[in-house]
């Protein structure tokens, strides 16, 4: 019997893939299919495949053409996979030609002709592009620029302007884009979703505005400095039925949400402490915000995450350099919780090592400086023969998993499990408190 092996990711199943699947079959008697799983997509580049692994399975499984569907994990499975099925013919679309020549080594290699005028990411970009607008501030160009290059890396979403109180000041990159305005109004009527990165004394009647006029919103966290403000924005988007989704890169990011479900399953016992620091040296400007709510979301993110948000008690400790602004140069927040503790420090007048520490009953894990950037971590034990080391790939510092997750969110019309909403109303409860003046000064 001949066997005939062949892979791909199969997202949003399409006659391309029908034919490409038929002649591999026609080349053999039995045909097995390898699926991309998930992170290895990720890993190797492609991040907005729309379907899960299981529902890309059962796609390539119902057209019946396969005999027999695997799963492809990891870089080198396919010589592993043709001496374990003892495969005759390796057979791939032409677009890989020459790729996979290494492979005759181990049996014959077939490129099949890839027909022409159709592709995942075609349907994938066409079927419900999603039009951003990007709301901004001037201080934020070098973000906003970031956010719109990142965009280029995902399919199903395009960023069609953006309005600025002073357009004028723009790079010539941004200037390009279809939309570039002072008027916001302008904007919200010709996209579908905004993403919010003004200033925080503004980012409520943006998103007000957005929601009401039945767009979706991304914004930077924290949402608001005020809980019954944000309450309210909530409650808008849950009623019109729009996504409403902090941007916090770091919860998009695979090497965070793998030490998050790493800790849950309990690899370091019960969590005893959680400690997150994270500072940037930054002139400190009149307009800009203080340490807190710069850094704020961030360093809290894991506490809330890890920890839960009902907290004991807790402790704000502020260096404040501007009184009138309640500007803090660092701040440290202790929290007591009933069986943990927790302690958040940030800076950007004050430079401290900016690194995470979750301490558990069984061991710890490690994440060194800048771990808001995470693509490593690390979990240490008493004997550090029983150390893991845990590395992924994190491209464009987590901006285009925010804006994939964001795209998905819409599409699917749920909120995002990366931050869960309870988390976003514990960060701003945070920043309302220390706006209050809750906190000792240092
Ligand atoms: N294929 C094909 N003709 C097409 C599209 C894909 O013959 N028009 C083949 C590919 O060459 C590969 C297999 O189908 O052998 C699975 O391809 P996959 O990468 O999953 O599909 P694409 O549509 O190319 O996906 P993407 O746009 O995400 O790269």
């Amino acid at each position: 019997m001949k066997k005939v092996i062949t892979y791909g990711t199969y997202d949003l199943l399409h006659y391309g893939h029908i034919r490409l699947l038929e002649r591999a079959k026609a080349l053999g008697d039995y045909l097995i299919v390898g699926v991309t799983a998930d992170g290895f997509d990720m890993a190797r580049g492609k991040i907005n495949v729309q379907q899960t692994l299981m529902e890309r399975m059962e796609a390539v499984k119902s057209t019946g053409i396969a005999d027999e569907v695997i799963v492809e994990e990891y870089e080198g499975q396919k010589i592993d996979d043709i001496i374990r099925y003892d495969v005759d013919i390796f057979a791939i679309g032409s677009d890989w030609k020459g790729k996979f020549d290494y492979l005759n080594e181990y049996c014959q290699v077939v490129y099949l002709e890839r027909t022409a005028g159709v592709s995942s990411t075609d349907l994938r970009s066409h079927e419900n592009a999603i039009k951003i607008g990007i709301i901004g501030d001037e201080n934020e160009l070098n973000l906003i620029d970031k956010f719109e290059q990142e965009s280029h890396f995902v399919n199903g979403a395009t960023i069609e302007g953006i309005c600025m109180p002073k357009t004028t000041k723009l790079p010539e990159t941004l200037l390009k884009m279809p939309i570039v305005t002072n008027d916001y109004a302008d904007l919200i009527n010709n996209v579908d979703a905004v993403y919010v990165i003004s200033r925080l004394e503004d980012h409520y009647d943006r998103i007000k505005q957005a929601l009401e006029n039945g767009k979706h919103v991304l914004c930077e966290s924290p949402m608001t400095s005020s809980l019954k403000e944000w309450e309210d924005l909530s409650e808008l988007a849950k009623s019109n039925g729009l996504v409403l989704m902090d941007a916090i890169r770091t919860a998009f990011s695979m090497a965070y949400y793998r030490m998050l479900l790493l800790i849950k399953s309990g690899r370091i016992g019960d969590v005893v402490s959680v400690d997150a620091s994270c500072s940037s040296l930054r002139e400190m400007r009149l307009e800009a915000v203080g340490s807190l709510c710069a850094w704020g979301p961030n360093a809290l993110l894991p506490v809330f995450q890890i920890l839960g948000k009902e907290y004991k008690s807790k402790q704000i400790l502020s260096l404040i350099v501007d009184e009138q602004r309640k500007y803090d140069a660092f701040t440290k927040i202790s929290f007591v919780y009933p069986h943990a503790v927790a302690s958040v420090k940030v800076g950007k007048g004050v430079k401290t090592e900016g690194e995470l520490v979750v301490s558990g009953t069984t061991g710890y894990i490690y994440v060194p400086a800048p771990w808001w950037k995470m693509d490593y971590f690390e979990i240490r034990r008493e004997d550090p023969t029983q150390n893991k080391r845990y590395f992924y790939q994190l491209d464009g510092e987590g901006i285009r998993y925010e804006i994939v997750s964001f795209v998905k969110a819409i599409n699917k019309g749920t909120n995002t499990l990366y931050i869960d909403k309870n988390v976003s109303r514990a960060i701003v409860k945070e920043i309302e408190d220390y706006s209050k003046g809750l906190f000792i000064k240092l």
